[in-house]
């Protein structure tokens, strides 16, 4: 493969990276997806320069062929949630580890050129400070943070013993176009959104005090490409937050979307998730300095475009 391979592409995060890779010049983008939560529909205005290929990570003996020679993986399939991780996780392990490993392994025989791995805020749990960065010792505290964590550690070991370039990038509560809200494990603002549009109550676990660092699809994106240009003597091996450094509650996020929306809706509270952590925001420095992170989207301006396509779309 002598091109760009983005590994779960045909998701919603995966397929926003594949129409910025194609928008930056490059002319296919190859795209492993099993199809589990992935849609060949996320990919329909790009479809012609997509190479897509349904083969699950967890499948070495397809998956090795695939991962030869290409220049830069971008490694996104993950079985993801942190109650799905809670309630099934055996399936969310065999994705996360094993599979994030048979990636690395194939990217080594097939002298691969680059991975970038798609790790989470939730490897840091709940630190005593904040915004958290790179620095702070990790504090998993589910079996999702765990996995997501395995495969940083993975990442830095592939680079020190075999030499394999590796960025890992810690994804921090992604929302955006295409984000489906149809699971109860959906991200919260899908589900917050789809509600909104229906003019129903959501349902916040919890106080709703609980806050996040929402980072917009296309920043996310944007900095997967500049992990995958930055000088690897400065970047191989290491973790990168990739979160947008701001931090809003539950409660204010959808008081927020209400007042975009000009309705008053109060919200239905029920008991708070297992496994759930309480605050997360990115100290953005590291990612800033080494990588060129410059996010492009506010909060507010992020849910305006996310809420126009899925009332476009719903
Ligand atoms: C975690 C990671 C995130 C990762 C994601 C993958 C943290 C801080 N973030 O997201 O980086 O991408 O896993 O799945 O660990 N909630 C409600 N009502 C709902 C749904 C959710 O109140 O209907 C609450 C949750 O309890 C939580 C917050 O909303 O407090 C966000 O939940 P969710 O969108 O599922 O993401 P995280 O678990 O925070």
């Amino acid at each position: 493969m002598n091109i760009a391979v983005v590994t779960g592409g045909a998701g919603f995060i995966g397929s926003a990276l594949v129409r910025t890779l194609l928008a930056q010049g490059a002319p296919r983008v190859a795209v492993i997806d099993n199809l589990s939560s992935g849609k060949e529909a996320n990919l329909a205005e790009v479809r012609g320069s997509v190479d897509l290929y349904a083969v699950d990570i967890r499948d070495y003996a397809r998956l090795a062929p695939l991962l030869k020679g290409a220049p830069v993986v971008y490694h996104l399939a993950a079985i993801p949630s942190v109650p799905r991780s809670i309630s099934e996780p055996a399936p969310s392990h065999e994705a996360n580890i094993d599979g994030t490993f048979n990636v690395l392994r194939a990217c080594v025989e097939g002298r691969a050129g680059r991975v970038i791995y798609a790790a989470s805020s939730s490897a840091y749990g709940d630190t005593e400070a904040l915004p958290k960065s790179e620095t702070m010792a990790p504090r998993p505290k589910s079996p999702y943070a765990l996995q997501k964590l395995t495969g940083e550690y993975y990442c830095a070991v592939f680079t020190s013993c075999y030499g394999l370039e590796t960025v890992s990038l810690r994804f921090f509560n992604v929302f955006g176009p295409r984000q489906d809200p149809s699971s109860p494990y959906s991200g919260v603002l899908s589900i917050f959104m789809k509600r909104l549009l229906e003019r129903r109550p959501p349902v916040i676990f919890g106080d709703g005090e609980q806050s996040r660092d929402f980072t917009y699809v296309e920043d996310v994106a944007e900095l997967c490409l500049k992990a995958a240009r930055a000088p690897g003597a400065t970047v191989s091996g290491h973790v990168y937050n990739a979160g947008n450094g701001c931090r809003y509650t539950l409660n204010e996020t959808w008081r927020l979307l209400c007042r975009m929306e000009g309705v008053e809706i109060q919200p239905e509270y029920g008991p708070p998730r297992p496994g759930d952590v309480r605050h997360s925001q990115a100290d953005t420095a590291a990612a800033v300095r080494d990588l060129g992170h410059a996010p492009r989207f506010s909060f507010e301006e992020g849910l305006r475009r996310t809420l126009e396509w899925y009332r476009s779309t719903l």
